[in-house]
């Protein structure tokens, strides 16, 4: 290989890294309006938080025990900051301008608390944590059962992930209103809580998972505040073969689901369904 084809070889990206980067990029440019919007994920980190500190006690009170991925600005931090007091805590974002606001918030609180940019697929970590948590990140994920079994593989003995993430039917209005108006919605495809569920690297790392599921409905005053709302929490990036439609198409669609008043049909504006996954897998005690 001649040099300069080497240097092409060597930044050359796949669609699977060209939509991580937009997805960096998307959440950290709403890094500043995420608090105010994210009411839905506000709700289910605090839900999350409630679940893991009813399980019990962190596992190995050993170096770094809790790992946070997709920290975003530090709800689940916020929730669990009682419960973890001086554990050695890592929270983890992809996105730069969001970690840096989840170290404002818990950087002086916590006691040992540290921060890193990092990509929650790939972890490269040689540490082993008593609790990996995340709430809503996965559904961002490339490449999700080798996601969750390399994490998993960063667990103590007797080391529990908790997580959330959407699943299958969530957005399920948006979707339906798209395609009757024949327009492609470009969300991406989450998973059922069966499928979740089958999931769990019992046979490669060892232990045992299950999944809850919540229904979580959201009313907006129009699918044009369900669109805003969405762009201002940083969740904007299709699924990566979607054809994005032009701003006056968006428009047009927009105008057809609200209708004249802008409100929805009959003035009710605009519901949306959540179908939340929480997973929980702890880690065989003996290796
Ligand atoms: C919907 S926000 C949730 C943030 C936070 N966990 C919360 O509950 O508010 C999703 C977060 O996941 C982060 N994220 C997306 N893909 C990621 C990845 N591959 N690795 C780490 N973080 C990721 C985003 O930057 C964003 O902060």
């Amino acid at each position: 290989m001649s040099g300069s084809a080497a240097q092409k070889a060597c930044v050359e990206t796949t669609p699977a890294m060209e939509r991580k980067r937009e997805v960096a990029q998307a959440f950290g440019e709403a890094a500043e309006s995420y608090d105010r919007h994210a009411v839905l994920q506000r709700q289910v980190a605090d839900d999350l938080a409630q679940k893991i500190t009813e399980q019990g006690t962190l596992e190995g009170g050993g170096v770094s025990c809790y790992l946070e991925i997709g920290c975003g600005t530090g709800f689940l931090g916020v929730a669990l900051e009682e419960w973890l007091g001086d554990t050695p805590c890592l929270f983890t974002d992809i996105s730069p301008p969001m970690l840096e606001k989840c170290r404002d918030r818990l950087g002086e609180s916590l006691k040992d608390a540290g921060f890193a940019v990092m990509d929650g697929e790939a972890p490269g970590l040689t540490e082993q944590y008593g609790l990996i948590a995340a709430s809503l990140v996965f559904q961002w994920f490339d490449d999700l059962p080798a996601a969750i079994e390399r994490l998993a593989g960063c667990l103590l003995p007797g080391g529990r992930l908790a997580f959330t993430m959407l699943g299958a039917g969530s957005l399920g209005e948006w979707c339906a209103a798209c395609e009757d108006h024949g327009v492609e919605t470009g969300v991406p495809s989450f998973p059922s809580a069966k499928e979740l569920d089958g999931l769990w690297p019992t046979a490669t790392i060892g232990g045992s998972g299950r999944v809850e599921q919540a229904r979580v409905v959201r009313r907006h005053p129009s699918a044009q505040n369900f669109l805003h709302e969405l762009k201002a929490i940083g969740a904007r990036v299709p699924d990566s073969d979607h054809e994005p439609r032009s701003p006056g198409e968006m428009r047009a669609l927009l105008r057809e689901i609200d209708g004249e008043n802008g409100e929805g049909k009959n003035g009710e504006g605009f519901g949306v369904t959540y179908e939340v996954l929480y997973g929980f897998f702890t880690r065989d005690e003996e290796l």
